[in-house]
């Protein structure tokens, strides 16, 4: 604050001096550091420019006698501290300077979709500064370091590495000093080791956790239940088995829970699903769930997206399918599901696009209430026993492109 001070009066004066004074103040203003980045942040950002082998044409005006805070991408708050790094898509290649590690005042740095390589550097993550890091889509490696469990509280809020080339043992106690976690994106890597389990014990403001297409192994985490803000939980595409854990249904801000193409087994919880009242996309395709579709899923009022294909589910379509109307997609497809499918009102599911029920056991005829999701555009029912012709008003369903 007070540099700032000092620079206005500056300007204030030289309303009052003649030209020569004006600049001589002006050259005075240009030395001082409140009016242009620092020789220290600026010499840091262009051995990050050096180390770039590919620098998307940056050099044009990240030049060393103009004000870093000018620079392409760069931002500065008022004391002329660097504060944002936002390149991305700038078709970067090379590594990430570890000089970045010495920008004490770097709050958001954003190099996704680019081509950078090598390691993370290891200032970035528990940096006493950053507060979003996201360094996603490029081809960065190595591991993601374990920090001791002494570390104090960092500020890191989002920290996107998804897409890359990460690989190791996930850490587990680097997050327990993460107390102030939002969103952890970790998608499309090849970690390898158990879902962390405290996820929430030391960061309870977790609200998003994408782990999928890795190769963590184990179970789901009883204790993700205890995260109270979480919405967003996608683990899918790894090598996890086991049960969804009761307590899992605990979580009741959920709106994504996605764990297709993995191990799980046994029932979908019918007592337990109502917790779950905020899901808008439940997708457990590709594995080993058995049993109904249980008759609660009529309280799931929010849910577009029904993933189940794929697994050993059995018995009737419930009647409480009718009352889940935002649903757009159903894919229950490749199960043994059994039974006539008119115990769906299909008119109560005005904004149905896809209906996928390819390779089942239901039988009966093919319910008219189908003819008016006038939305629907895939249209699967073949490899079942129904029985009957299609109705004329298959021509009600304009958007039809599949069936
Ligand atoms: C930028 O200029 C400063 C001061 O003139 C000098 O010390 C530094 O080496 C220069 N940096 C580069 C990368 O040329
Ligand atoms: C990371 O990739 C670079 C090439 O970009 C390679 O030289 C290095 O050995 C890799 N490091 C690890 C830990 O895989
Ligand atoms: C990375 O993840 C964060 C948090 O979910 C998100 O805000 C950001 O947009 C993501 N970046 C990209 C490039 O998708
Ligand atoms: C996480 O990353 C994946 C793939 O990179 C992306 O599709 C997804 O939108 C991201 N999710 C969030 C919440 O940022
Ligand atoms: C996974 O990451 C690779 C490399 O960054 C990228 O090419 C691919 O599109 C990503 N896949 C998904 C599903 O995001
Ligand atoms: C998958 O997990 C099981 C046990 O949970 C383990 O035996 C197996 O080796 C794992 N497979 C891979 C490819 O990691
Ligand atoms: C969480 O779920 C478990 C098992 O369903 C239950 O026993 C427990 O009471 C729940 N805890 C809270 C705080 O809701
Ligand atoms: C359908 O929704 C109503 C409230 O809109 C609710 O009272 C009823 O229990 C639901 N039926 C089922 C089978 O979930
Ligand atoms: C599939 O479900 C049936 C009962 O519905 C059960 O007997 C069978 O063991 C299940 N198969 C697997 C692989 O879980
Ligand atoms: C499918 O369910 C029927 C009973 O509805 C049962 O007889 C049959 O064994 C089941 N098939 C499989 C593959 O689980
Ligand atoms: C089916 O749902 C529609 C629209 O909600 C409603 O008008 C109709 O009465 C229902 N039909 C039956 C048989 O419940
Ligand atoms: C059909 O979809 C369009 C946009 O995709 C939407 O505006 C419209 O409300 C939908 N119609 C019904 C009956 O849901």
């Amino acid at each position: 604050m007070q540099p700032l001070q000092f620079s206005n009066k500056t300007r204030n004066n030289k309303m009052h001096i003649p030209s020569l004074g004006l600049a001589l103040v002006l050259l005075i203003s240009l030395a001082s550091p409140a009016s242009s980045c620092t020789q220290h942040e600026k010499n840091s950002l262009l051995q990050f420019l050096a180390e770039l082998s590919q620098d998307g044409g940056l050099a044009a005006s990240w030049r060393n006698n103009t004000d870093c805070c000018k620079w392409e991408g760069i931002t500065c708050r008022k004391d002329m501290t660097v504060t944002e790094i936002l390149l991305p898509s700038k078709g970067l290649q090379g590594k990430i300077s570890q000089s970045l590690g010495i920008l004490t005042g770097l709050q958001y740095l954003d190099l996704s979709h680019n081509s950078l390589s090598g390691g993370l550097p290891l200032e970035l993550v528990p940096s006493s500064s950053i507060i979003f890091l996201d360094v996603s889509f490029n081809q960065l490696n190595g591991t993601l370091h374990e920090l001791s469990s002494s570390t104090p509280a960092r500020p890191l809020q989002v920290l996107n590495i998804s897409s890359n080339l990460f690989a190791g043992q996930f850490p587990s106690t680097t997050w327990k000093a993460m107390e102030n976690l939002i969103a952890l994106n970790a998608s499309n890597n090849s970690f390898t080791g158990h879902i962390p389990t405290h996820f929430c014990s030391s960061s309870p403001s977790l609200a998003v956790l994408n782990l999928c297409l890795n190769k963590f192994s184990g179970n789901i985490p009883k204790q993700l239940g205890d995260c109270p803000k979480l919405r967003e939980l996608r683990a899918g595409y790894n090598n996890i088995s086991g049960e969804v854990p009761d307590e899992l249904f605990n979580a009741t801000l959920l709106e994504y829970l996605s764990f297709p193409k993995k191990y799980l087994n046994g029932a979908i919880n019918d007592a337990h699903l109502p917790n779950l009242r905020n899901l808008v996309t439940l997708d457990l395709g590709g594995n080993i769930f058995s049993g109904k579709i249980p008759d609660s899923i009529g309280q799931l009022k929010k849910l577009e997206e029904f993933h189940m294909d794929n697994n050993n589910m059995s018995g009737e379509l419930p009647y409480a399918l009718s009352n889940c109307t935002n649903l757009r997609i159903i894919d229950l497809k490749t199960n043994n599901f059994s039974g006539q499918l008119n115990k769906v009102n299909f008119s109560s599911l005005p904004n149905l696009k896809i209906l996928d029920l390819l390779y089942n056991s239901f039988s009966g005829t093919i319910p008219e209430s189908i003819y008016s999701c006038s939305n629907l555009t895939a249209l699967r029912l073949s490899s079942n026993h129904l029985d009957g012709q299609l109705s004329p008003r298959i021509g009600d369903l304009k958007y039809l492109t599949f069936l």
